[in-house]
């Protein structure tokens, strides 16, 4: 696998500056701008329709906003046209760093689940198929399926297929791992052995973590960093302790579960 440079110690992950994004007249995202160091955790919440799927799609290039840059350790992908043969290259190389746990992330269902695992790595490195056996394993393991590789995602539990879903998205040991309400279809219990799933790879593998939720007690439980986006805006975004003791009226909308304050049913 190519290397990557190793960026400077204080280059953050992630840096949006301005970014807006509009389909036709319907503004989605208006004016983001955020940090997120490096091997942070940082929750985004925010109710349905916000654009928090449209933010991570603007963060691996898979769509580029109107205006504003995208840096992913300092590199800037909002100015890379997909359609330019050498912009794409650069676009798939930036791509690489990311893993990516994809709201609707479903399992190549006529696959067993190690193969599942392996596909980035067939698809993207040229390991052999002895290494991307221990791989598989490996990452397997860390998921907590060390004996699953033989099953086909049919044969197991909704949490089991996230961690599977979990387990291709580290396959190709990303700097930055995106997940779009990896808790959404679970079980209360469920959800929460996928929070300290979350927690125990940030530690051991000391990845930068952006989790989407509108789930506040996931926020609450593995968040350095807390934002809430409303209506295409950042109406708050900081650390942990500082967010929770907020009194902004939309986010304590959001933590009590109330249809009274800012953010409005449509
Ligand atoms: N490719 C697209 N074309 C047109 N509208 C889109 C597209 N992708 C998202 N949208 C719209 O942008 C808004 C935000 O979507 P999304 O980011 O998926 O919301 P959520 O916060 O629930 O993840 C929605 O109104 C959605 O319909
Ligand atoms: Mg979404």
């Amino acid at each position: 696998m190519p290397e990557h440079p190793a960026p400077s110690d204080d280059t953050p992950a992630i840096v949006l500056d301005g970014v807006s994004k509009a389909f036709g007249s319907h503004v989605v995202l208006d004016k983001v701008s955020l940090t997120v160091r490096k091997e942070s955790i940082m929750v985004m919440l925010g109710p349905s329709g916000t654009g928090k799927s449209v933010l991570l799609r603007c963060l691996v290039g898979l769509l580029r906003p109107d205006a504003g840059r995208v840096l992913v350790f300092g590199e800037d992908v909002a100015r890379l046209d997909p359609e330019r043969p050498a912009d794409r290259k650069h676009l798939f190389r930036i791509r690489r760093r990311f893993g990516m746990l994809f709201q609707d992330g479903a399992l190549f269902d006529d696959m067993t689940v190690g193969e599942n695992v392996a596909f980035p790595m067939r698809m993207h490195t040229d390991l052999s198929g002895k290494e991307i056996k221990a791989r598989v394993a490996d990452k397997l393991a860390r998921v907590g399926l060390p004996t699953a590789a033989g099953k086909f995602p049919s044969e197991l539990s909704g949490g089991m297929r996230k961690r599977v879903a979990f387990a291709r998205a580290i396959a190709l040991e990303p700097d930055i791992v995106l997940c779009d309400e990896p808790s959404s279809g679970l079980d209360p219990v469920m959800a929460a052995t996928l929070d300290e799933l979350i927690l125990e790879l940030h530690q051991t593998l000391g990845m930068t973590f952006v989790v989407i939720t509108h789930d506040t007690a996931e926020a609450a439980k593995i968040a350095d960093t807390i934002g809430l986006l409303s209506k295409g805006q950042l109406v708050t975004y900081g650390p942990r302790e500082q967010v929770l003791g907020s009194d902004h009226p939309a986010l304590r909308q959001f933590f009590e579960r109330s249809t009274e304050g800012p953010i409005q049913v449509v």
